[in-house]
């Protein structure tokens, strides 16, 4: 089970096959051409959320909210970013945040939950969401051999899970994933209903 201990050990074993050490170019393009500055951002299961420290860093958007059950990744960011604001750093269960936001920010977090609560995912991100508040980001348009984490799923799965609570907006193959994902990813935007 990918309880927090589970991730907490992933962590402090350095088993982090997922982090990317510098930010994702296909949701910065997201982030830079969808959110206003002043917009509210999440970015759940963020890891050591590169993203968030050069928009924050570099670009001027000062609502950024990361959050993560582990705390060693929390714990760099907020050393390699002393500057950014402590109340936007959430050490928290996904499922427990009580906020809402104008945009939530997905890469490796849906992927990495058990199968059985993405249906609560789903639901969750809807909660969390202002109306017409939108999910974005990537996800995997592939199936993993050995057992998950990643797990992966299908465009029509996503469709199926999302669709009722979001209208689809974007949900199309990625044309710059990194090289290690390339034809593998989908670039999504959902829009709350
Ligand atoms: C595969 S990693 C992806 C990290 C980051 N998004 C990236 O792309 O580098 C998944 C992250 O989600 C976190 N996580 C898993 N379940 C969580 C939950 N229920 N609430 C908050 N964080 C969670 C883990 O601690 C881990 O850092």
């Amino acid at each position: 089970m990918q309880d927090k201990k589970y991730w907490e050990n992933r962590w402090q074993l350095d088993q982090t096959g997922w982090d990317l050490k510098a930010p994702a170019p296909a949701i910065m393009e997201l982030v830079l051409t969808n959110c206003s500055k002043e917009d509210k951002i999440l970015i759940p299961g963020a890891g050591n959320a590169y993203e968030a420290a050069t928009l924050f860093q570099e670009y001027g958007y000062v609502n950024i909210f990361i959050c993560d059950w582990a705390e060693q990744p929390l714990d760099t960011f907020k050393k390699r970013n002393p500057n950014f604001p402590k109340d936007q750093i959430l050490h928290i269960n996904f499922f427990d945040i009580k906020q809402q936001f104008d945009f939530i920010i997905e890469q490796t977090f849906f992927c990495a939950i058990p199968v059985e609560l993405r249906k609560s995912y789903c639901i969750k991100a809807y909660e969390l969401l202002v109306q017409g508040g939108h999910i974005m980001g990537l996800l995997f348009n592939r199936n993993f051999d050995i057992e998950g984490p990643p797990f992966g799923g299908s465009k029509e799965e996503y469709e199926t899970l999302f669709r009722g609570l979001f209208k689809i907006r974007r949900l199309e193959n990625s044309q710059i994933s990194i090289k290690a994902r390339q034809g593998s990813e989908l670039i999504f935007a959902f829009e709350k209903c």
